[in-house]
């Protein structure tokens, strides 16, 4: 075989890989490669392609911009085509940049260290998302367009209008009559975050990165999806412009800021290539804190004049270039998951990877989070994948390439016994409630049941306890805790108070002061607050704020042991799902005996009530709902408390009793008839309601805070508008005069405050013979009440 047949052979397999990766990009919004690599290859293309320049063709990707326009949406002929950006990766590139600017200027030669006439650069991020056109008549937008193939885009009119920060009118005067602007629709990175969590909750596909996801959001066919993302708009540039605009690029942008049009908040002008490579150097170091993703940063020469005799190469601009980030993406294989053992026993599959450098450092090992990742990812050992590192986060895998699955790759399996303690490995249980009942699914995570006798818990939940926020034992790091775990000092956190001077003093590190600074921060930890102590025990779900709140609220911890899982979710921000781990936690024979090691040894500060706010939150209607009983809604609870009064009341009523609680519906009687007819149901409503008693949360309380006040035991009603307060208002101070506040009239009704614009409620109260109160009477009673 000739040489120019191998390289025939090599372009065409190229060709046809940068093809279907284009397709994946640019149509399908769905790339199965990281730009890393896809660089890679085209740059071995064109390399190719300048050594046999007679093997070029014109459908060669080289030759197009990359991208075509969807068929679904309208076509737009860019009359100015729209271009690409050369790219510089090295240092060199940029430098090579300068020379050809300087040469096609004619200016004379100049380094790194100034010397010779510097070109005056503008500089800018490059956005990672989308090139679009907006083109503006009169002031008014009347049209936005992708970049497609650069000659030809789709119309995206309807879904560029919904972009908050696109002005559909240009603001101030001044502007050219048809004035095209041409930037980038990105999608912030918070956004992104918040977009991929929606997705996954609502079961969808998450996007593989900001890109992705701004590119998806744009080509809806139905604006209203565009509307819901969170895309944002910066002008770079211009395209058609039927009128005068400044003579650099720099004032042009600071133009059309005036009107209205955002532009990058990092846009610098820069003298030379010496400043453009200390801005390049700038916003890398800076890159991990926008709040945006970008690749790169764009230097263009900055006087339009210059711009128009430097021309045009290809599609690409002689004026302007890409200066690179080192990409965050790389491939690289798969060589093992191995399973790391956290605080709470949480088994987490671990990436061992064949060391490759992304963004200047080495990564060989990512995480997989858990068994429903490796399962959404589809990830087998042996794969190649895509791992991503940015800023500090660990390294993540992001894909996998299927085309390069060996034929030798194996699957992820959870080991059935823990690899440090070899203890039974557990599939934790989702406990969700509906319909009267509970339902256990498998969650994603899966557990060591080893507790503290295994190492890596105790070495972890010793870590923990003994952390700043929670029992703040100063002097006590991890590889401190290490020791103590491995020689066998340190098998409980209570075994932390008894250890002795001669213990510590051997350790390595420690000399006689040390020791004494370490029992002494021991010493000083003796007397915790509630919070910190919840807090260091380490409950599964349980951070910092809950375990103030839990300790706020409840005030002891002989409460908190106790509380049941539907007492706890009356604590605000609580679900089931953390209300059962904190009570399955105290429910636990080891960890009651760990507490009460513990509580030999500290003594909690600060103890004492249950939170008056909280002990005033307890209702029945709120007790039924937390029953979950079938068809009873919050309406029908509330029909059923103010019938009964009491829980036992309602697990007694018989069938016309019920029948006869007004728009009760028959199927909502029934339901409760056979919810109550079974024993279980019974017997953990009366425990609920006991439980509130004794925690002095139930709702006579609220009855006794009421009964001294003046309309203790009245309801009233208010219809029609009031004009001195809001009907909200109107009912805080009814409410807090003790009376309830109804949204219907019957003949219970103690009272209605009818304003103008009363109807039904009003009638009603005249035909049962309610007092009718008007603004003036309702006001002059208030006062009088309040004195
Ligand atoms: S200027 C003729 N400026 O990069 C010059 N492009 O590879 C055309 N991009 O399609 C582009 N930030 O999507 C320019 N500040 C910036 C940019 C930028 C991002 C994108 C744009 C363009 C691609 C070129």
């Amino acid at each position: 075989m000739t040489d120019a047949q191998t390289a025939a052979e090599r372009l065409a397999a190229l060709r046809s890989e940068i093809d279907a990766h284009n397709y994946r990009y640019y149509v399908l919004d769905e790339p199965t490669v990281p730009d890393a690599e896809y660089d890679r290859l085209f740059r071995e293309l064109q390399a190719l392609e300048a050594e046999h320049p007679e093997l070029v063709t014109p459908e060669s990707p080289t030759q197009r911009v990359g991208g075509e326009a969807l068929a679904a949406f309208g076509q737009v002929r860019h009359e100015i085509p729209m271009l690409s950006l050369g790219n510089a990766f090295e240092e060199q590139d940029l430098l090579d940049f300068d020379r050809r600017v300087r040469e096609g200027l004619d200016l004379p030669a100049g380094d790194l260290f100034g010397g010779g006439a510097e070109v005056d650069y503008s500089c800018e991020p490059k956005l990672d998302g989308l090139a679009v056109s907006l083109l503006y008549e009169n002031g008014v937008l009347v049209r936005g367009a992708t970049r497609g193939d650069g000659s030809v885009g789709e119309d995206i009119s309807a879904n560029v209008r919904t972009v908050r920060n696109i002005p559909l009118k240009l603001h101030g005067e001044g502007w050219p009559a048809v004035l095209e602007v041409r930037g980038e629709i990105y999608m912030p990175k918070a956004g992104f975050e918040a977009l991929n969590a929606r997705q996954l909750e609502s079961g969808g596909k998450p996007f593989a990165n900001p890109r992705n996801a701004a590119a998806g959001s744009l080509r809806q066919l139905d604006p209203k999806i565009t509307a819901s993302r969170p895309l944002e708009f910066c002008t770079y540039g211009v395209g058609r412009c039927d009128g005068e605009l400044p003579g650099t690029h720099i004032e042009i942008l600071h133009a059309f800021k005036r009107w209205g049009l955002p532009i990058s908040r990092e846009l610098k002008r820069a003298k030379g290539v010496a400043e453009c490579r200390a801005y390049y150097d700038d916003i890398g170091a800076r890159r991990d804190g926008l709040a945006y993703e970008i690749d790169g940063v764009v230097f263009k020469v900055n006087a339009i004049a210059q711009q128009r005799e430097l021309g045009f190469r290809a599609r690409e601009p002689r004026w302007a270039i890409a200066h690179k980030f080192p990409a965050r993406e790389e491939l690289t294989e798969l060589l093992d998951v191995e399973f790391q053992v956290g605080r709470t026993g949480a088994i987490t599959p671990v990436a061992r990877l064949k060391p490759v450098q992304v963004a200047g450092v080495t990564v060989s090992n990512a995480t997989l989070h858990n068994m429903d990742e490796v399962a959404r990812l589809g990830v087998m050992i042996g794969d190649t994948v895509i791992v991503r590192r940015a800023g500090d986060v660990i390294p993540q895998i992001l894909g996998i390439i299927a085309e390069r699955r060996p034929a030798d790759a194996r699957a992820v399996h959870v080991p059935e016994q823990c690899p440090v303690c070899g203890s039974a490995v557990e599939r934790t249980q989702l406990i969700k409630r509906g319909k009267g009942r509970e339902s256990v699914s498998e969650g994603a995570v899966y557990r060591c049941i080893g507790r503290l006798s295994c190492r890596a818990q105790l070495k972890q939940a010793i870590i923990h306890f003994v952390s700043r926020r929670a029992m703040d034992i100063d002097g006590l790091g991890d590889k401190i805790v290490e020791q103590l775990v491995d020689r066998g000092l340190v098998n409980s956190p209570a075994d932390l108070y008894t250890l002795a001077y001669e213990q510590i003093i051997v350790l390595d590190g420690f000399a006689d002061l040390s020791t004494r600074n370490l029992l002494a921060a021991i010493e000083h930890s003796r007397t915790p607050t509630l919070a910190r102590f919840i807090y260091a025990l380490g409950i599964p779900d349980v951070g910092e704020e809950t375990a103030k709140l839990l300790a706020r609220a409840l005030g002891s911890l002989a409460r908190i042991q106790v509380a049941l899982p539907e007492v706890l979710t009356w604590l605000p921000d609580v679900g089931l799902e953390v209300a059962h781990e904190i009570s399955h936690f105290f429910l636990d024979e080891h960890n009651r005996q760990v507490i009460a090691r513990l509580l030999e040894h500290v003594q909690l500060q600060g103890e004492g009530e249950l939170h008056a706010e909280f002990a005033a939150c307890a209702t029945l209607p709120e007790l039924l709902g937390k029953l979950n009983i079938p068809h009873i809604a919050v309406t029908g609870a509330q029909k059923l408390a103010d019938r009964f009064g009491s829980l036992e009341a309602i697990i007694t009523a018989d069938w016309l009793d019920l029948r006869q609680v007004e728009r009760l519906t028959e199927k909502a009687a029934r339901s409760l008839r056979e919810f109550f007819d079974q024993p279980g149901n019974v017997e953990r409503a009366r425990a609920i309601e006991a439980q509130l008693r004794a925690f002095g949360m139930h709702w006579e309380s609220e009855r006794q805070q009421a009964a001294g006040l003046p309309l203790a035991g009245q309801t009233w009603v208010l219809t029609g508008t009031l004009e001195s307060m809001s009907r909200e208002q109107g009912k805080e101070r009814l409410e807090g005069l003790g009376a309830k506040v109804a949204g219907s009239v019957s003949a219970k009704t103690t009272a209605v405050v009818a304003g103008p614009g009363a109807g039904s409620k009003l009638a009603k109260a005249t035909e049962l013979g309610v007092k009718v109160l008007d603004e003036e009477a309702f006001l002059a009673a208030l006062a009088q009440l309040n004195g």
